[in-house]
């Protein structure tokens, strides 16, 4: 029992963004209610949904509504809706636009692989039986960020497309530290990937990592290229722990590993900054799925989780709720994006049920 108020900023979004969120909002009140834990939810809207009404896909009062938040839950942006507009006002700017202010640099994708869907992953059982990696992506620098950015066009009217790939030596080291500390935790090996063969800026990625690891003798580092993790991670998955990764290669390398798992429906995300936090699947809106009831929700469940572990300190609540989700894959309960023969098919409502019905069986 606790007497603050967590306020958490709710953003669905887009696409199957509604349908998972409720799941989700379903499974923490299960969480706050049997711990007596008081918070307050406030609905924003944001990307195309907020275009719409506003025309742009990032109002003021979202930014406002997330800033005085403790936490942000948010679903999912995006859809052919808006694909014809400016970049500017595209919904995935609102996306980047809250990482960006927040200060959300740090972003955390766990794939794990559940036992029960090893048949549902495209590679072979023995290969990813087991699997548990922490990729952290950093999020707020690099080509998404770095400026010149745009096309110009020249005297004979031929155009140039620029976007910079840069990083600051500080901006390095502060996701270099989370990454030693995350490693520090877990198994205590640390992978870099870079492409320091080619690119200067993650030259500087290398050695700034490198100097960082001086502070943290216990954790063994390594470096490997970006292309061969690429390849390692299909070819021999379980020799990876905690990978630390810039935005770009981490927004790629995190789908390729999401299909370890069976289906990019299963990955959870954290995005930390120092003082503010933003949970979200790492799966886009879906939009031809959207409004079926057919959307897997547990990425959106297992980012409650992680909500609960990282920003309103209840570790073991959000262990709980991973052993839910386990649970009902026991159950045999599968949205169609995990479904194979002989299980038990769930629409989107029916599987965050389930896993309601797990946790109210549990003893807290
Ligand atoms: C992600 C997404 C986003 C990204 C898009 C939607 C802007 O792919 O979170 O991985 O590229 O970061
Ligand atoms: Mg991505």
């Amino acid at each position: 029992m606790t007497d603050k108020e967590y306020k958490i900023a709710v953003f669905a979004g887009d696409g199957v963004g509604p349908e998972i969120i409720n799941e989700a909002i379903k499974v923490l009140k299960v969480v706050t209610d049997k711990k007596n834990i008081s918070i307050s939810l406030q609905d924003g809207l944001i990307g195309g949904s907020a275009y719409d009404v506003f025309g742009t896909p990032f109002p003021e009062q979202s930014l406002n509504l997330a800033l005085e938040s403790d936490a942000v839950l948010l679903g999912a942006v995006g859809g052919p809706k808006w694909e014809g507009l400016d970049y500017s006002v595209r919904p995935e700017r609102a996306l980047l636009g809250l990482r960006e202010k927040l200060g959300l640099y740090a972003n955390l994708r766990p794939v794990v692989v559940f036992d029960e869907l090893i048949d549902a992953s495209p590679l072979k059982k023995n290969l990813v039986q087991g699997i548990n990696i922490m990729i952290l992506r950093e999020l707020t620098g690099d080509v998404y960020f770095g400026t010149p950015r745009g096309v110009t066009r020249d005297k004979d009217g031929l155009r140039t497309g620029v976007n910079t790939m840069i990083y600051k030596e500080e901006e390095i080291r502060r996701i270099a530290l989370r990454a030693f500390e995350l490693a520090r935790a877990r198994k205590k090996n640390l992978l870099s990937v870079d492409k320091a063969n080619v690119l200067e800026s993650t030259e500087l990625w290398r050695s700034v990592v490198t100097e960082t690891g001086r502070d943290y003798p216990d954790v063994e580092l390594k470096h490997m290229y970006v292309d061969n993790c690429a390849m390692q991670l299909i070819r021999n998955p379980s020799q990876f722990d905690v990978i630390v990764t810039t935005n770009l290669f981490g927004d790629i390398l995190s789908d390729e590993a999401a299909m370890l798992t069976g289906s990019i429906g299963m990955l959870p995300s954290a995005s930390l900054g120092e003082t503010k936090a933003l949970y979200e699947p790492i799966h886009g809106s879906a939009p031809d799925i959207a409004g079926k009831n057919i959307a897997n929700p547990l990425a959106t469940i297992l980012s409650v989780a992680m909500m609960l572990r990282y920003s309103l300190s209840l570790p073991q609540e959000a262990s709980l709720i991973e052993k839910a989700v386990a649970d009902v894959l026991k159950e045999g309960w599968r949205t169609q994006d995990i479904f194979s023969a002989g299980s038990r098919l769930a629409g989107t409502e029916e599987m965050g049920n389930a896993v309601v019905r797990q946790l109210v069986s549990c003893d807290f």
